[in-house]
Parts: structure tokens; sequence; C-alpha cells
């Protein structure tokens, strides 16, 4: 069934976070590193790494819950080795070949790879012009005639960063009787969920992780939120041991420090904010963004002078997203990195601009 897979080791690995003086803006990630006080719980829990995790993570399940408030309890909670896993755990749990996945296009690879790999059809929805969810009507007919077991819709969506706003949401919770997935990945930079619909919506799961606002992407450490009538089903297909023993330990430390983690945030917002205003004083077309990367819009470019290209030959990796935008020109997605990171990221764009100016 699955022989149309890319073996996995095809794949590119992107995996060099030591290369000195190399800023790494191009998957997504948290530039900081985890606290000292994460750092510590990480080395106590390895002390004890020769014992198995505890398979539910109750302690971070119960500490999960009261941060993410609205009443939830740990019973609404399923964690995950990165939202990654659970992606592919609400499609083994919810679709089949005859009854297909439904996302939002453009957005997050994931949903379609997941999908794959278990042989289920994706069917692509679309976005609007502006990249949020085009109005109800629009979409539930294509919903409905194609047997759509399960819809993904990431908010803020990714590679956009645009934002749904809530009340649109609620509107196909309301309207669409299969399980509607909301990936709320970069909650914390949006402010935005919809997790107080938990108790009202059971055909509602919210998808979160504590790798951007947390900074523990290298620990895979997502977690599920549902009603705990969907939820009973969605744990059955679960891992044994789905969430190791540090990636615990790292989670429990990181919401001991909410507020300081709440504070990086506010200050990647800042910073991402003042980049959006300088690139467009560039020239660059920059779309508003609720999560922790801008994504540009530059003039079109012969393929051997991609900015990707150049800006990678100056040791600065971002994202051209141009094939999932199905755009011609490029189209980079750039994380916001420390200051320092960012200001080299503005001047060698404002460079690659001017030089493209010169040159025509
Ligand atoms: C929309 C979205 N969902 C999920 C993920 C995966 O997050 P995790 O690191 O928790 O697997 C990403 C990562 O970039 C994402 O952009």
């Amino acid at each position: 069934m699955n022989r149309h897979l890319p073996p996995r080791h095809d794949i590119p690995s992107f995996w060099r976070p030591h290369e000195p003086g190399t800023v790494f803006l191009h998957l997504g990630e948290n530039p900081y590193p985890p606290s000292e006080r994460v750092q510590r719980a990480l080395a106590e829990a390895a002390r004890h790494a020769n014992r198995y995790p505890d398979t539910n993570g109750l302690a971070l399940r119960a500490r999960l819950a009261e941060y993410v408030g609205y009443g939830l309890r740990p019973e609404n909670i399923l964690l995950g080795n990165g939202s990654d896993e659970l992606i592919d755990l609400a499609v083994v749990a919810f679709a089949e070949p005859s009854r297909p996945v439904a996302a939002f296009k453009p957005s997050f690879f994931v949903y379609d790879f997941a999908a794959q790999r278990h042989g289920v059809p994706v069917v692509a929805l679309a976005r609007a012009e502006d990249y949020t969810l085009p109005p109800c009507d629009t979409a539930l007919a294509g919903m409905k005639s194609h047997s759509v077991s399960l819809t993904f819709i990431a908010n803020p969506n990714n590679p956009t960063g645009t934002l749904t706003p809530r009340d649109r949401i609620r509107e196909y919770l309301s309207r669409w009787p299969g399980i509607v997935v909301v990936d709320e990945c970069y909650y914390e930079f949006s402010g935005e969920t919809v997790a107080d619909q938990i108790a009202r919506h059971e055909n509602l799961i919210i998808l979160r992780s504590l790798s951007k606002s947390f900074g523990l992407s290298g620990l895979r450490l997502g977690y599920a939120l549902a009603h705990e009538h969907t939820m009973n089903i969605l744990v059955r297909y679960a891992m044994t041991f789905p969430v190791n023993a540090l990636a615990q330990a790292a989670g429990l430390a990181a919401l001991e420090e909410v507020e300081f983690h709440r504070e990086r945030i506010r200050q990647l917002i800042r910073a991402r904010d003042a980049l959006k205003h300088d690139l467009e004083s560039l020239g660059l077309e920059v779309l508003p963004s609720h999560a922790n990367f801008l994504l540009t819009l530059w003039p079109e470019t012969p393929p051997d002078q991609s900015p990707a290209r150049r800006l990678a030959e100056q040791g600065i990796w971002v994202s051209d997203q141009s094939p999932v935008l199905n755009l011609s020109r490029p189209a980079l997605r750039l994380a916001i990195g420390t200051p320092e990171e960012t200001a080299r990221l503005r001047e060698a764009i404002r460079i690659l601009l001017a030089q493209g100016r010169a040159g025509r």
C-alpha cells in the first residue's frame, strides 16, 4: 500500500546545530537554549535513564491542564512525541482509505505525510486569498462529497503565519460533524485558542507543542486536547511509552517558568514585528504573522540566484516555501532568531535586494 512513499533516508537531514557562525532560521525553532532550570531537570532525569518513563505522563498532564485552563483535566490531555506524532495518531484513530483526510492548503506538509503513511487520501481545501479559512459554506460541500473523516486546520497557519478568527473555526465545529483537528502549535504567539470549546464539541481535537514557545524542539514534546469521549478513542492508539523521561522532566520544569517563557515570546513578537516593518521598507511583501516566523514574498529571480541559496552561502538558513504556496517567485519563511541573528539576516537581505536592483 505504501510503496509510493520515498525511502526515509532520501529525506534531507537539516540537523547541523553545531556549525559555528551559522544562523538557523529554516525550521521555525525558538533561538534560545533551555533555561538553567530545564537543564538541571534534564541532568537529574538522565541519572534515572535506566528506568522506563511514566507511560501516561500523569504529572505533566496534570500541570498542562492547569496551564491550558478552561476547566480541562488530565483526562482531556494526551502527550505525544512532538505534535507531529499526534497528527499521525489522529489519522490512525479516525481516518481510513475510504474516509479521506482534508486539509486547508497551503499548510503544514506533515498532514499529507501522515495520511500517505497510512494509505489515506488527502482532500485539499482552498484557503481564502489572505490564507485564512474560507466561509464554511464554501468548504462544506467539498468535505461532504468526499466523505471526509478528519479535517486539519493549522491556526496560526504554517507557512503563512496567518490566523483565522476563532468564530470562523467555531462555525466549522458546529456545522461539520466530522473530527476537526485545530493545530495550535504557535498558540503562545497568537494568543488565540478554541480550547474553551472542548467541553461543547466532541468533534474537536486541539494540538499544541512545547517546541516553539518553550524551546524544546529537540526533546519532541507535544500534546492533544479533546473531550473525554474523543480522547478515549485517541488514547487507544497511543504507543506504550510515547514520551521519554527526559522530555517529561523538561516539560515539567519549563511549565514551572511560564512567565519567563512568556517574556521571551513577547520579545520574539516585538522582534518579528520590527523585522516585518524593516523588510517592508526594503520593498519586500510580508504577510501578517501570528507565529514565530515571517513569510516574505520576493521579486521573480532566476533559480541560480534564488535568495534562499544566496543567504545559505552566507551561513543563513531559511526555507523557500514557494512550492507549498504554488508560487513562481521566492517565498521565504524566516524564523525569528536572537537580536544578533535578526540583524545579520536583515543586513544580508538589504544587500541582496540592493544587488538585485543594481543588476536590473
Ligand atoms: C503547524 C505545525 N504543526 C505541528 C508542528 C510540529 O511540531 P512538533 O515539533 O511539536 O512536532 C509544526 C512544526 O513546525 C507546525 O508548524
